[in-house]
């Protein structure tokens, strides 16, 4: 078991959050439970890795691909992303992290993109940080950025710009990423900062992740050799 703060760890931690419908389905119950129930589980491992000293931590909430599925699934998802913003803002002092939404905001009302505007402010001074992607695709990341750099007067481009204009910015790349239910792929996600991150792919359904597990998939990651194309 990894010791609170004092033991290495990886620097960023990015989650795909896979396994709520599956979860819930083994359970007898609707898919929208699985995900109510993935809500609770994304707050107690985001809680676990910044106890342990991870700086950034990622998770893949919604993908833009994501609206194919039942209304009332993705109502539930959308409600289950505005409640936890409430609770953001009310509580915001109980909580050291900063978050930040990454992914395409165009879709959401002005309220909602008002209320997680005030969530990224209210929580911008503090050392680790929280990145939701919500109404997120990589493709769509890069095609934004290309956009906005030739709106704002490029006619070509270096991957510097890239790195600096995609949703991300200033967040340095994760060193890991954890698919949790069972499928090896990245479905959209993070594909301009994947280049070189550790690939982790668990059967564990979401619901069911513990901290130890993630703490013994920490524990795997010291072990691979890093070499960037290097020897
Ligand atoms: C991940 O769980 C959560 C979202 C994609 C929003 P799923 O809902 O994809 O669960 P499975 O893969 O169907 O079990
Ligand atoms: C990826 O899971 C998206 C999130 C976890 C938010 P999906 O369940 O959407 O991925 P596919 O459809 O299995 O590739
Ligand atoms: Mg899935």
């Amino acid at each position: 078991m990894l010791k609170k703060e004092t033991h290495c760890v990886p620097k960023h931690i990015a989650f795909i959050m896979d396994g709520n419908g599956r979860w819930a389905k083994k359970q007898m119950k609707p898919r929208e439970y699985g995900h109510s129930v993935g809500a609770k589980k994304f707050k107690e491992i985001v809680q676990h890795c910044a106890d342990i000293g991870v700086e950034y931590v990622t998770v893949y909430a919604f993908s833009t691909e994501n609206w194919k599925r039942p209304k009332n699934e993705v109502e539930t998802i959308m409600k289950l992303f505005r409640d936890y913003i409430h609770e953001a803002e009310k509580d915001f002092r109980k909580s050291d992290v900063k978050i930040l939404f990454i992914g395409n905001r165009d879709v959401f009302d002005d309220k909602l993109k008002d209320e997680m505007c005030r969530v990224e402010k209210l929580t911008e001074n503090r050392k680790k940080t929280l990145c939701i992607a919500m109404n997120y695709g990589g493709r769509g990341e890069i095609v934004d950025a290309v956009n906005r750099l030739i709106s704002s007067g490029k006619t070509s481009v270096t991957e510097s710009d890239i790195t600096n204009t995609i949703y991300s910015g200033a967040v340095p790349p994760p060193d890991m990423i954890i698919r949790t239910g069972g499928e090896i792929r990245l479905s959209n996600f993070l594909l301009w900062q994947s280049a070189y991150s550790e690939l982790f792919f668990s059967d564990t359904l979401w619901p069911d992740l513990t901290t130890e597990e993630v703490d013994r998939l920490i524990d795997t990651y010291y072990q691979r050799n890093r070499r960037y194309g290097g020897v």
